[in-house]
């Protein structure tokens, strides 16, 4: 007996259809704001996820060298990928682009419910439009999504680290490290940094700032914490909010929160993260926000802006909001009466499948009794019983699973009267 891997899943067909249900909102709603599907490499080069993506991702990277000898790794995320790709090929083309792709990620984390080390993201990312209404743009969409699974406990959480960069007047590195203790609202050690930097007075207002968190009328308080370090990038916020209720999202869709830091480190203006009350720990089923990565890869400066949401954990407060579909089921199972009737039963099941129903035949030659137990088993909705005294009479007996009620029907009216039925 083989164990799967530690923090690894496997889906049975329920759990599939639940979360292809998830994943095809996404797409659907993506598709229809104008992004295209776009696909990278499971696997990178080791550099480009240790570029920018900042020491949290780097300590979980699943990293490697192949036969070759190159130090490669398992994507823990998409960004970077999709940024390398825009850098290679994408970039001649008109601008803005608008990327989406789904799949697996790894990250070697400590697993935990909602906390795995292959898990799934659903991802857009805007490249080279205004930074504005790029924002907007992806915030509607990924506010719209949780609308279009049926999700209406979850609550993105606004906020702009271009605020926070701006107040602290440290080198990039001690800028990260500082902004990682806030991310963990790690007082002890924002403190520690802060005095290693001279900057002990930082430490209050900082923390003043982070705990903000409501609506529009905490940007002026955010301002009197900050002084004129946060105008601009709060100015930005109020702004977002007008376009974003011209896009649909409205002001109970989010709040504004100064705390918003991310575990990434490529962030620079806009960031955001949108949580399910009902997962716990883990509850933070997306996140995303403006960020700099083009130029890190050898591209010129544009903005960019983009999220991921967690599949896994969307899933799960769908499960608990009670949005999912249930997984369709057959709409015919197909029951030969007699090994001489299986050619003609064939012909139906055939038939049943070229219509594009979900029609499935007897595999092994058990009676009609125990295939009518196998049929309500595995839920089709009618069985179609081939017999010959119905054959000579150019028919078949559809029975409805679920009333038991069966009759003959004509061959050339069952399409309909499974479809009908
Ligand atoms: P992230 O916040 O690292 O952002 O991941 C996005 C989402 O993936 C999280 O909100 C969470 O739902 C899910 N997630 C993260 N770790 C795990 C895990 N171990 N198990 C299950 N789910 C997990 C990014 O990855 C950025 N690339 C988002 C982005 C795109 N920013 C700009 N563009």
């Amino acid at each position: 007996m083989f164990e799967r891997p530690r923090g690894t899943n496997d889906w049975g067909p329920e759990d599939m259809a639940k979360r292809r249900f998830v994943e095809s909102r996404f797409v659907q709603l993506a598709e229809s704001f104008g992004f295209r599907e776009v696909s990278t490499p499971t696997f990178e080069s080791l550099d480009l996820f240790t570029a920018k993506s900042g020491p949290a991702i780097v300590r979980e990277l699943y990293a490697f060298k192949d036969q070759g000898g190159r130090d490669l790794a398992l994507r823990p995320e998409f960004t970077a990928s999709i940024l390398r790709f825009y850098v290679s090929d994408l970039r001649s083309r008109p601008k803005p682009i608008k990327v989406y792709t789904t799949g697996n990620v790894f990250r070697y984390e400590e697993p935990q419910k909602g906390r795995y080390r292959e898990f799934f993201q659903l991802n857009a990312e805007i490249i080279g439009g205004a930074t504005l209404p790029s924002d907007a743009d992806v915030l509607a969409l990924a506010i719209g999504t949780m609308r279009a699974i049926g999700l209406k406990q979850v609550t993105a959480r606004i906020g702009n680290i271009g605020i926070l960069r701006g107040y602290l007047p440290f080198e990039p590195a001690d800028q990260a490290v500082v902004l990682h203790s806030l991310d963990k609202r790690n007082f002890p050690m924002l403190d520690a940094e802060l005095a290693r930097l001279g900057r002990k007075d930082l430490g209050e207002p900082l923390r003043k700032v982070v705990e903000l968190s409501g609506g529009m009328e905490i940007l002026g308080r955010a301002e009197k914490l900050l002084g004129g370090a946060g105008r601009e990038g709060l100015e930005y916020l109020r702004q977002l909010a007008g376009l974003l209720t011209a896009n649909g999202v409205g002001s109970s869709d989010y709040a504004f929160d100064m705390g918003v830091v991310r575990g990434l480190d490529y962030y620079t203006g806009m960031v955001f993260e949108i949580d399910s009350p009902n997962l716990g720990a883990e509850k933070q089923v997306g996140g995303g926000g403006a960020y700099s990565l083009a130029e890190v890869f050898g591209g010129e400066r544009v903005a960019q802006t983009g999220f991921a949401l967690g599949l896994d954990r969307l899933v799960m407060a769908a499960e608990a909001e009670g949005t999912t579909e249930a997984a369709r089921a057959l709409d015919a199972y197909v029951i030969p009466i007699g090994d001489e009737m299986r050619k003609r039963a064939s012909e139906v099941v055939s038939m049943l499948r070229g219509a594009s129903l979900r029609a499935d035949i007897d595999l092994l030659g058990r009676g009609p009794t125990k295939n009518l137990d196998y049929a309500n088993a595995v839920g089709a909705r009618t069985a179609v019983l081939v017999g010959e005294k119905e054959a000579k009479a150019g028919a078949v007996a559809l029975r409805d699973m679920k009333s038991g009620a069966q009759r003959d029907v004509p061959l050339d009216s069952l399409i309909e009267a499974i479809r009908n039925g």
